[in-house]
């Protein structure tokens, strides 16, 4: 089955076309990240023009990427929510464009779904497991029993995790997006000043990063006014810890409660290196799975991968030609259980 994936909710146009829900022909991905780099964070006016401006080249590169023709699509599968909602309506205007032309069928697909199915593409998932959510909009803990079956067992009180990473990152100079580059630092430094370990041992599962935020963007003023320096590299490692200490564990504590050993770990987060190390370190003994960089990230073949997920499970509950974009949409709304 070939699945034209799509996907537009923030600042990457991207389109796919992926075999069976594993081989990737295609991931084209246009990324905005040099134009709204300017502006430290997505310009969403901005973003949404400059998707209207790539759509069409992105779908013709994916398809002459990938060899095939529109006409032997089975399935187009779209991002219809949660994003930007001026970004978002330019994919699912083209996705529907595109199935109005060849006489296809077509599925919205969450998000989210879409970057816990990246893991489908390079692993075989295995059941029942642990999602660990982390981007840039998301910090969530997800039990699922199988395909499509999500429950939200925890998630962020304030700030995402990425939101953290780029907020800390613009305070000791780093360009946006700053997560990659904290990581790259925290490797250069030691986790030597003394931050918050938020919510560490609450026994609860929901996470809060705005005061881990709040404790760095302090240090560094307060040691601005006193005239001494930050070293850049262990305020970074320093960070990192702190999160991947309170993500890792917390993850690891659900695992071991529900008697689950598969754990995967998903979104633009799940890039970073120290949390891949940690998870290693302290995750023995449970089967943990973290995409490759390029598919951590936003990126239209996670969408394909889960629209073929998404249609296995639900297979006659095809989108019409009124399929809208949806700005904020929980993944269990958008999956009910029966
Ligand atoms: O999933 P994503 O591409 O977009 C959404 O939020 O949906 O995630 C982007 C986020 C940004 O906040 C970026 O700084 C963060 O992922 N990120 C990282 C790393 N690579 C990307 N954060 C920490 N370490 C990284 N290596």
């Amino acid at each position: 089955m070939l699945v034209l994936g799509v996907e537009s909710s923030c600042d990457e146009t991207s389109v796919s076309i992926v075999r069976d829900g594993k081989e990737v022909l295609s991931n084209v991905i246009n990324s905005q990240i040099k134009i709204h780099e300017k502006f430290g964070g997505v310009v969403p006016e901005i973003a949404s023009r400059h998707h209207v401006y790539q759509v069409t080249m992105v779908f013709e590169e994916a398809f002459k990427v990938a060899g095939v023709k529109p006409e032997d699509i089975d399935l187009v599968a779209v991002t219809e929510g949660p994003g930007l909602i001026g970004s978002l309506l330019v994919g699912v205007n083209a996705a529907k464009t595109f199935a109005m032309m060849y006489k296809k069928p077509l599925i919205g697909v969450h998000h989210l779904a879409g970057h816990i199915y990246a893991n489908a593409i390079e692993h075989d998932m295995k059941f029942p497991c642990i999602a660990l959510l982390v981007s840039g909009g998301n910090t969530e803990l997800i039990y699922m029993e199988d395909h499509f079956k999500f429950h939200i067992v925890g998630e962020t009180l304030d700030d995402a995790v990425g939101e953290a990473y780029d907020k800390v990152a613009r305070v000791v100079g780093l360009p946006y997006p700053g997560g990659p580059h904290v990581d790259r630092l925290a490797h250069l430094g030691k986790d030597t000043y003394k931050l918050p370990r938020v919510y560490l041992d609450d026994g609860s599962y929901n996470f809060s990063f705005s005061g881990l935020k709040s404790a760095v963007i302090n240090l560094a003023h307060n040691a601005n006014q006193r005239g001494e320096e930050i070293n850049t590299n262990d305020l970074c490692a320093s960070f990192q810890a702190s999160v991947t200490e309170v993500l890792v564990r917390k993850t690891l504590a659900l695992a071991k409660e529900k008697n689950v050993k598969n754990i995967i770990v998903a979104g633009g987060v799940s890039a970073n290196k120290g949390l891949k190390e940690r998870f290693m370190e302290e995750g023995k003994g449970f089967n943990i799975s973290i995409p490759s960089i390029k598919l951590c990230t936003d990126n239209a073949a996670m969408i394909a991968a889960a629209g073929y997920y998404q249609h296995m499970v639900y297979p006659n509950e095809y989108a019409d030609y009124t399929l809208n974009a949806t700005a904020s949409l929980e993944l269990e709304e958008r999956y009910p259980e029966e």
